[in-house]
């Protein structure tokens, strides 16, 4: 089974209300290994550098005051498949829009405050995982569980 890594991040509101250690239990309790981990206040250089891609849209200046409001936690999750998994468990960006059971749909209701952020890509995994994490930050260790969920 070949191993993924994703980038998440958990939001200043996630942090705010609470949900650290819920969010990440949704991951811990799929068998999914936390391969970096940190919490940081993303300065503006980052979220410029992160949120490049939505420059101009009408939710770029919120989304970028948003994100800058409160510390956050980012994190590498390593799992078969991560990047899709991972954004299937997150949710709709809409929390109205998100499968119940989602992380957003459980804990979320404004578009723009929606407590998590994950890469949808392996490009946007990859970019990501460099613009917060530096080389050494990414642990590689066994997770002797993986031996008897993934074998074969
Ligand atoms: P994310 O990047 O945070 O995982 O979310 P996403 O892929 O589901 O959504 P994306 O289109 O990349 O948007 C990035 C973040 O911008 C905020 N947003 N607000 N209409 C709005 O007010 C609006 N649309 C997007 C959200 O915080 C969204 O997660
Ligand atoms: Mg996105």
């Amino acid at each position: 089974m070949e191993m993924e890594r994703t980038f998440v991040m958990i939001k200043p509101d996630g942090v705010q209300r609470g949900l650290v250690g819920k969010i990440l239990q949704r991951f811990e309790d799929r068998g999914m290994k936390i391969a970096g981990m940190k919490l940081i206040h993303v300065t503006v250089d980052l979220a410029s550098t992160h949120y490049e891609e939505h420059v101009g849209k009408p939710f770029y200046e919120p989304l970028m005051k948003y994100i800058q409001s409160g510390p956050v936690v980012v994190a590498v999750i390593e799992a078969p498949d991560a990047i899709e998994q991972v954004r299937k468990m997150v949710g709709a960006t809409d929390p109205a829009d998100a499968d119940v059971g989602t992380i957003r749909h459980t804990w979320a209701q404004d578009v723009t405050r929606n407590r998590i952020h994950a890469a949808d890509s392996p490009a946007s995994a990859e970019g990501e995982i460099g613009i917060y994490f530096k080389e050494g930050e990414i642990l590689d260790y066994p997770l002797s569980v993986h031996d008897w969920m993934f074998r074969d």
